[in-house]
């Protein structure tokens, strides 16, 4: 390409035109190597948020932000190694139960995970909270424990896909986060750096999740599965549903609390292990340890039941530096400092008919499970458990949640964000589906 002129590329996106994968390459090669400032990049970014990005250029931007680090090699790692992600939501702690699963019915996963951002949860802070439990791995200990373990989470180390870590930081302060494109392109470059074979993409929907309309996580999904697609990377996109809170617990140490029931067999009709099910019976098909998404979700169930799944959660968590005991014994987790655990109660007699997810991820936030800037530090043991759910019956002094804290927040101001959250009623209309729809290459299935 000749000399890039970054201002020529701006004025083509706020004139809507389409750029070309060489011009998309040289801008985001200039600004990783910090040619290209972050105000030149800032106003590029609001001409494709605001005007949008082609198919092919969302593919293009994918693919030059894929080439600014590392693609990790698990070719040596026997096996078909399917991946996983989600686009975040409230109380998602998926991950960490679906991992072990998966590879405890002989399919090797290996992720990289996230952190928490306002009001949604991150793998990362969550399994952290487990003491002693490390997430920054080398390359090297990554592909060494998904071929001796089948399972392995860690954080996005620093040669992965560093263009998106440096976008990722504007667009967060640019007001240019929720763009479809501009996050496909985000998460698929980190998800093709990670080394598996297959993909599964757990596309969020509702209140508590960056896409709120069901057209939205569609086109989300859609967009996700065409660019795995040109990597020869078969995806499946499963959209799930985010308006309430998945399971009862929304925090660090309260949710590994919920994941270690999930896996001892506790839960095992509840919409997050829906979740977990659908997700599992579809990575087992591709990694080609079930014949179809059907006999996977058997497969997966027999696991938890038969405690492999369990079995295998332990040996990751003591391969990762995790204290094995509190698996155990939770109430034994040691604390730095006396932790609050504050009743929050009902005030009238019904039906649960409601609960806002975003209003719960910001209590939890509140109480200190979140953070506002990504340089904060999360307090692991903060945030609510015991959650009532819709389709609960309470009476007046039932408690709808427990707050935790280890912190000095306004509790009063808490918990009425959490009673404010609920909506009641006499009578409970038909719990809405904890999972809504698959999509491949062939198309949509509903399910
Ligand atoms: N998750 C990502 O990794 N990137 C985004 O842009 C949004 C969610």
């Amino acid at each position: 390409m000749s000399e890039l002129n970054p201002i020529s590329l701006i004025a083509a996106k706020r004139d809507g035109r389409t750029l070309s994968g060489a011009e998309l390459k040289g801008l985001i090669d200039a600004y990783t190597h910090g040619t290209v400032p972050d105000y030149q990049m800032s106003a590029f970014l609001m001409a494709a948020y605001l005007n949008g990005l082609s198919a092919a250029e969302a593919a293009a931007l994918t693919d030059a932000m894929l080439a600014s680090g590392t693609h990790i090699d698990l070719s040596g790692v026997p096996g078909t190694k399917v991946g996983k992600h989600s686009t975040g939501g409230v109380g998602d702690k998926v991950s960490p139960i679906l991992v072990p699963l998966v590879a405890s019915c002989g399919v090797p996963v290996a992720k990289l995970s996230g952190r928490g951002l306002g009001h949604t949860g991150g793998t990362l802070d969550k399994l952290e909270a487990i003491p002693g439990f490390r997430t920054d791995l080398s390359v090297e200990q990554y592909r060494e424990q998904v071929t001796s373990l089948g399972g392995v989470i860690s954080g996005q180390t620093g040669e992965v896909a560093p263009a998106d870590k440096k976008l990722y930081g504007l667009r967060d302060v640019t007001a240019t986060v929720e763009s479809i494109p501009l996050i496909a392109a985000s998460i698929m470059s980190k998800k093709l750096a990670e080394g598996n074979d297959a993909l599964v993409l757990d596309v969020k929907c509702g209140r508590g999740a960056f896409m709120k309309t069901e057209a939205d996580a569609r086109c989300l999904a859609e967009t996700l599965v065409t660019i795995a697609a040109r990597h020869d990377t078969p995806g499946v996109a499963v959209l799930t549903n985010m308006d309430v809170p998945l399971g009862r617990a929304v925090g660090n140490w309260p949710e590994i609390r919920e994941v270690i029931e999930c896996l001892r067999g506790e839960h095992a009709e509840s919409a997050l292990m829906q979740v977990v099910y659908r997700l599992a019976g579809e990575m087992i098909a591709l990694g080609g340890a079930a014949e179809t998404p059907a006999e996977g979700i058997a497969a997966a169930r027999a696991a938890i039941e038969r405690g492999e799944a369990l079995e295998r959660f332990r040996c990751l968590v003591a391969a990762q530096g995790g204290e094995v005991s509190v698996l155990d014994a939770p109430d034994t987790r040691p604390h730095s400092a006396p932790v609050a655990d504050v009743p929050v109660p009902a005030g009238a007699e019904g039906r649960v008919v409601d609960l806002d997810a975003y209003a719960i991820g910001e209590a939890a936030m509140r109480l200190g499970a979140g953070r506002q800037a990504k340089e904060e530090s999360v307090d692991p043991v903060a945030g609510l458990s015991g959650l009532k759910k819709p389709g609960d019956a309470v009476s007046p002094g039932d408690v709808l949640a427990r707050l935790h804290t280890g912190g000095a927040p306004n509790l009063t101001a808490v918990k009425e964000r959490v009673q404010r959250a609920y909506s009641f009623a006499d009578s409970v209309p038909p719990p809405a589906p904890a999972v809504y729809a698959r999509h491949t290459q062939a198309g949509w299935t509903s399910l």
